[in-house]
């Protein structure tokens, strides 16, 4: 019986790999896996999936009776699975303290993890009405299933690592620009972007380095990101912020990792910084803090600025330094920008990579 389960296994991995064979959405993705494993595995009246954002879990697609929408991270086997980063087998629902009866006919549950760069983005969940319905081979087969649609949805940074077209001596696509083709004030760019002390996070191998293979673009364009950070008025801890928010929305893994230290330094306190990385609610935060963090998700996510959020900034900002606060984040998106297409991966592995989450938005 354990051998034909892991055939039956076997063979749901190799239908889930033609599904998601070509196609990169990832709800549309994780719909079908949800339809594969709830049609070709016996005896279940739930199976799906519930997303990270923040410290909750919000529910995706599946098969069954509707859910409940939210559990809170350590909250029921879900919440249990995503806290402890593995997977969480329960023969019998009723003896598990917390569980969270979505379904009164569920009497055993299997919940595995989507674990990507040692972060966890959601899990996956089945239930059955049979007590012990799940076992071990249930659990290897669909943490299997599991690594199949993370890996598939995972993005560049594991494929850029090995890419040949990276200069080694860059960290990206273009060499480092070379002093001696510069004209004076290209040289004078260069030499303060070398200068460990010349006001940039990253020097010549960074953002700097590359906007110097166009120095005409670097002499008009640096002014304008030096007023922005620190002439503008806006004050360090809402420039990291914002900076930070933007990075996030746009993946930024350079940026972020680069940004991350500053917002620290700048008394940023690391519960906050999780909100961002992690999407999470901003209900929580201190306005001065949520409201910047909300306008960056709504320019670039929701790509649409509501108007309560637009009467927040202004309140804070007034028209002035809010014009500034949305340039700025405009600037570091053009940073992101530049990064993204010339490759540049991070050279600090102290901080994880942002997890790349399955929807936008909070
Ligand atoms: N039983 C789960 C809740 C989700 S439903 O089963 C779909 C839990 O305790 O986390």
């Amino acid at each position: 019986m354990p051998d034909l389960k892991s055939q039956l296994y076997r063979d749901l991995a190799v239908q889930l790999g033609a599904l998601l064979d070509g196609e990169r959405d990832p709800i549309a993705n994780a719909a079908n896996m949800a339809a594969l494993i709830w049609h070709g595995l016996p005896d279940l009246n739930w199976a799906g999936f519930y997303f990270r954002r923040g410290a909750e879990l919000v529910l995706g697609p599946f098969q069954g009776k509707p859910a409940c929408v939210r559990i809170a991270i350590g909250n029921g086997v879900c919440g249990a699975a995503a806290a402890r980063g593995c997977s969480v087998l329960v023969p019998d629902v009723r003896a598990f303290p917390g569980h969270i009866a979505c379904d009164p006919n569920s009497r055993s549950e299997l919940v595995v993890p989507l674990v990507a760069h040692g972060a966890v983005l959601g899990v996956l969940d089945l239930d059955s009405p049979l007590p012990a319905r799940f076992d071990d081979a249930d659990r290897t087969g669909c943490e299997a299933l599991a690594a199949l649609f993370v890996a598939h949805h995972r993005r560049a940074p594991d494929t850029r690592e090995t890419g040949d077209d990276i200069d080694p001596a860059s960290g990206c696509r273009l060499p480092l620009p070379c002093r001696a083709d510069l004209d004076a004030e290209g040289q004078r760019i260069y030499d303060r972007l070398a200068d460990p002390g010349g006001g940039t996070l990253r020097g010549l191998r960074g953002p700097g380095g590359i906007q110097l293979h166009s120095p005409e673009l670097a002499r008009r364009s640096r002014p304008v990101n030096h007023y922005l950070r620190y002439e503008a008025g806006l004050g360090g801890r809402v420039r990291e912020l914002a900076i930070l928010a933007t990075a996030r929305e746009h993946d930024s893994d350079f940026e972020w990792s680069a940004h991350k230290p500053a917002a620290r330094a700048e008394g940023v306190a690391p519960e906050i910084i999780d909100v961002v990385r992690w999407r999470g609610p901003t209900a929580a935060l201190a306005e001065a803090d949520a409201v910047v963090v909300d306008l960056a998700r709504e320019i670039f996510a929701a790509r649409d600025v509501s108007p309560r959020t637009y009467a927040r900034a202004l309140a804070r900002f007034g028209p002035r330094q809010l014009v500034d606060l949305v340039a700025l984040m405009a600037n570091y998106a053009a940073t992101a920008a530049l990064l993204t297409a010339f490759a540049m991966h991070p050279d600090d592995d102290q901080n994880a990579p942002l997890p790349r989450l399955f929807f936008s938005g909070g």
